[in-house]
């Protein structure tokens, strides 16, 4: 199977080795030579699993993947542009597996979502994805602390035309949903894509079970980190944070539960 051959690929060279070791530390991301440090020592301890891995970061040289994918994909010709926009950047081993956009999506429409909430943008390929399936008096409200990333993706929002439905808002994203609560919205989002620090994961989860309708779906992303989360070092903050996470919704009954292998690991978290 040649690279240049299918449209969903990166260009990028790294291994998934490397990528799978590096995606890990982005919860902690902190660049240079804590950076550089921690790579290595990610490198390590890192769990490899074929299993885990994103269309843009590792489906190279899987044939199957590529079935899937060649048999599956229907991005918006705007969305498509932004993916292949964003893996011109160095972190786009970060963004969203497209397949696993689709499929988030996907169930936006099923419910009839009409307001969500995006927890960690980058280039707003999720943002956009989700958008798209919103009614044009729908609303996404879109959670990041810088906005050079999201930046990158706002002419293709305009482009889809549907940049008059997201709302951008450039602060930590507590603070947001701190805001939204305290606008009465409690209970009347449909949809929440959590994908940001992995430190705060737990309150993210926690506000947006207020914030989100009986029926709404709160999707978590990376929720297997690479496989680590399996035997935790005791130093990675990150990887027990998501682990307690896990574990606590396992038993959490306010909720209705997946959790699925796609990308990084998702888990649907559905509120009864
Ligand atoms: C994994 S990326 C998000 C990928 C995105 N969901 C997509 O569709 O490709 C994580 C993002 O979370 C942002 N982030 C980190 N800490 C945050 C915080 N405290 N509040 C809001 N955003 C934060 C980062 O700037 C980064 O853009
Ligand atoms: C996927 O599609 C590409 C481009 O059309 C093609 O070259 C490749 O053989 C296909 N692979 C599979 C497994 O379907
Ligand atoms: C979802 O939760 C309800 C209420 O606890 C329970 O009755 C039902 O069996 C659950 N569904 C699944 C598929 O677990």
């Amino acid at each position: 199977m040649r690279t240049g051959t299918t449209q969903i690929h990166s260009s990028s060279n790294s291994s998934l080795y490397t990528r799978v070791s590096r995606e890990a530390l982005i919860g902690s991301a902190t660049l240079g030579v804590v950076f550089v440090a921690g790579y290595y020592i990610g490198k390590r301890r890192s769990t490899f699993s074929m299993d885990i891995f994103k269309s843009h970061s590792g489906a190279k040289d899987n044939p199957l993947m590529q079935y899937v994918l060649n048999h599956s994909m229907r991005e918006h010709p705007a969305l498509k542009k932004l993916r292949l926009r964003t893996m011109d950047d160095s972190w786009n081993f970060i963004m969203v597996a497209a397949e696993q956009s689709q499929l988030m999506a996907n169930l936006a429409r099923l419910i009839k979502a009409k307001k969500a909430i995006e927890i960690g943008v980058y280039t707003g390929y999720n943002t956009l994805s989700i958008a798209l399936v919103l009614p044009d008096d729908g609303k996404m409200v879109a959670c990041d602390i810088k906005d050079e990333y999201p930046n990158i993706g706002k002419p293709f929002w305009k482009e889809a035309g549907v940049e008059n439905k997201i709302d951008l808002r450039i602060q930590p994203a507590l603070e947001t949903l701190d805001d939204l609560l305290a606008n009465g919205e409690a209970e009347t989002f449909d949809f929440v894509f959590i994908d940001a620090d992995k430190a705060n994961y737990d309150n993210y989860y926690e506000k947006s079970l207020q914030l989100v309708r009986k029926g709404g779906i709160i999707a978590i992303d990376n929720v297997l980190w690479s496989g680590k989360v399996v035997n935790p070092a005791s130093d990675d903050i990150d990887t027990q944070a998501i682990d307690k996470l896990n574990k606590k919704l396992y038993r959490d009954v306010r909720i209705n539960i997946s959790m699925l292998t796609v990308g990084d690991g998702l888990t649907l978290a559905f509120k009864l």
